[in-house]
């Protein structure tokens, strides 16, 4: 596994849309393991590929319960609302204020292709909408209601 260089806000790979993952080969295994290991690294609770400059959509997700790998994921159902202060590995030291479902269903594909269905709740609800967004070329800076010091 390797650590990969987080892009920042401002580089063009983290406003554009990204492509379907088709290739469940052990190239899209190493871009998940160092994916899992970056965001590890730096203290993140999700990361998406294009933050490391892959326009593909694959997200990995642990907020403390584990770690959660998404594949071409697509959110199915939501519900309720919670306000939470949110951050981003790609803009650093910036939090804000976000309104997101408070639970969330959401469809995906594992590393090997196999798709499945998992609802996340508070903070899980929360990174998956986060890294979601991300696939679609969209940051959290959008959404921010009020920017904490
Ligand atoms: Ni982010």
């Amino acid at each position: 596994m390797a650590i990969r260089v987080v892009r920042k806000k401002g580089d063009e790979v983290l406003y554009k849309p990204c492509k379907p993952v088709k290739d469940f080969d052990n190239k899209l295994h190493i871009l998940l393991d160092d994916m899992y290991e970056t965001m590890k690294k730096y203290d993140g609770v999700g990361l998406a590929a294009p933050q490391v400059g892959i326009l593909k959509r694959a997200v990995v997700i642990d907020v403390g319960g584990g770690k959660v790998e998404l594949i071409n994921p697509e959110i199915i159902e939501e519900s309720g609302e919670q306000t939470g202060s949110e951050g981003c590995l790609s803009v650093p030291g910036v939090y804000g204020e976000v309104t997101r479902p408070n639970d969330v269903t959401v469809k995906a594909q594992d590393r090997n292709g196999k798709w499945f269905k998992m609802t996340g709740e508070e903070l899980l609800a929360r990174a998956i909408c986060h890294e979601t967004e991300h696939l679609e070329g969209k940051l959290f800076l959008d959404r921010v209601i009020k920017f904490i010091e």
